[in-house]
């Protein structure tokens, strides 16, 4: 029974942890560092502080340029460049 417990315990704590570290680390930046360090570094990208609708713009301007973001990971993308926003 005890044992039991402390494997629950154990299995809550490495779930915790593991959403953490996907907290910590967006699906959309992986994403942003690869498809948007082509044509300019992503410093260009970090400093940028738009709305919603400005980063809409802003990435469908890149993805007509030439930036390689998937349609299914748009939504990611757009998540994590909101969180750009100072
Ligand atoms: C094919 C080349 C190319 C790729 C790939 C690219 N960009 Fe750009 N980006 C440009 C050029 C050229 C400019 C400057 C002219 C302009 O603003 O349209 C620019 C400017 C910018 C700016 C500053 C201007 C503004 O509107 O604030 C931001 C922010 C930006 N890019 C974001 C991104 C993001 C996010 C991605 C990835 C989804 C990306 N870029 C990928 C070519 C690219």
């Amino acid at each position: 029974m005890r044992k039991a417990f402390a494997v629950l315990l154990s299995l809550g704590m490495f779930c915790a942890l593991s959403g953490g570290l996907a907290l910590a680390q967006p699906a959309g930046k992986a994403i942003v560092d690869n498809a948007c360090s082509k044509c300019h570094n992503t410093k260009r990208v970090e400093s940028a502080s738009k709305s919603p609708a400005e980063w809409e713009a802003t990435l469908d301007r890149m993805i007509a340029k030439g930036a390689k973001v998937n349609p299914a990971d748009r939504e990611n993308v757009l998540k994590y460049l909101n969180t750009l926003n100072k």
